[in-house]
């Protein structure tokens, strides 16, 4: 359900090449975005209205029409008796998740959020390198991605300068920290095995919106260990040339892993040895579908997040994000 960007360049060519998943129907109120999503990934069905597109028989749907529309969806899912792979946010607020959460609980079908970065090569290798102790016990994660979401100015037909509507549209969605900041907590929860005790966040405003475009969160989970995420929008946002910034570094009390799309390395540095793999993109769409094709065979979520699991990110975002705004410091006049 939804034939925009993110099913365009991810889900629907991963969908087509996974074993055991089966394009049957695409839908989206959008009728010539539906149509040509059908023809480009052999669709045999195309629908503009969710009673026909359900109607159609569907095991499972994925969902990612923009977030105001997931609540409707899943509820209809979860009405028709089909498994949900839906994209983040889960909804549109905690009230709304937990309305999702229950329809499909009640309906005994099963609910995942596509938080994609899990099932990269670079996050499975630190999981695993975690789970085996590789670096003793984590203490401390630094999880940085800073960059300009493509330009805050693009040029229109007449070659005029003006906002770009989909840097513009994020940040009134509430910014970094919202939009792409849920992957880095849903990643530090997940590698740490523990939940978030508490959260505090500082921000800075580059560009003047509600909403801090480059934020500092801190996060102190259940046993102890902490974490920093660092989520920016408007690094080099107005430059010719951009430089993009993407780091994991997990530190623990025997060693440290470090990944940084900037030469894709990804190692860990123990007492004993420096282990090296090749580092990779930080999303796999092929590899999430893949998982949700053996949930579908097995019931059994193995490392999909859950619809709880969509909720709690989403919540510490815009929690962070709120309290920044709350603090945001207010310089007084300087004589
Ligand atoms: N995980 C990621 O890396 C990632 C990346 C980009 C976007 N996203 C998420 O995916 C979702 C979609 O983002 P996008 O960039 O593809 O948006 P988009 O606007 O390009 O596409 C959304 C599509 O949904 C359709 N739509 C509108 N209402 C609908 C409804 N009621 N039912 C079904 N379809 C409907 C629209 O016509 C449009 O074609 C958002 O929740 C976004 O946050 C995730």
């Amino acid at each position: 359900m939804g034939c925009g960007v993110v099913a365009d360049y991810g889900h629907l060519p991963a969908i087509v090449k996974t074993p055991g998943l089966e394009l049957v129907a695409v839908m989206d109120p959008n009728q010539e975005r539906v149509h040509a999503a059908a023809e480009k990934f052999g669709s045999p069905l195309a629908f503009t209205d969710a009673k026909s597109f359900f109607e159609s028989g569907l095991d499972a749907v994925l969902i990612c029409s923009p977030a105001g529309a997931h609540l409707a969806n899943v509820k209809n899912a979860a009405e028709y008796g089909v498994h949900v792979l839906c994209e983040k946010p889960l909804a549109m607020n905690d009230a709304e998740s937990e309305e999702a959460i229950a329809a499909m609980d009640s309906a005994g079908r099963m609910l995942f959020t596509g938080f994609v970065y899990r099932f990269s090569p670079v996050a499975l290798q630190i999981k695993a390198w975690v789970q085996q102790g590789v670096i003793g016990e984590v203490r401390s994660l630094r999880l940085i991605y800073i960059w300009d979401l493509h330009g805050q100015y693009e040029q229109d037909v007449d070659g005029e300068w003006v906002e770009s509507p989909r840097w513009r549209g994020r940040m009134l969605e509430g910014g970094p920290m919202v939009d792409c900041g849920v992957h880095q907590i849903d990643l530090a929860r997940w590698w740490t095995g523990q939940e978030v005790a508490r959260s505090s966040a500082n921000a800075a405003w580059v560009a003047e919106y509600e909403a801090p475009d480059h934020v500092y969160m801190h996060m102190d989970h259940e046993r102890g260990t902490h974490t920093m995420v660092e989520m920016s929008f408007t690094y080099g946002h107005t430059v010719r040339e951009p430089r993009h910034h993407f780091s994991y570094h997990l530190i623990g009390t025997g060693g440290v892993i470090r990944y940084d799309r900037n030469g894709w390395i990804l190692e860990a540095r123990t007492g004993q040895e420096t282990i090296r793999v090749p580092g990779g993109s930080e999303k796999n769409f092929g590899g999430m579908h893949a998982a949700f094709a053996e949930a579908l065979r097995t019931g059994e979520p193995g490392h999909l997040p859950s619809g709880r699991d969509g909720l709690i990110a989403t919540h510490l975002a815009r929690t962070a994000t709120d309290m920044a705004i709350a603090n945001r410091f207010t310089p007084t006049a300087v004589p």
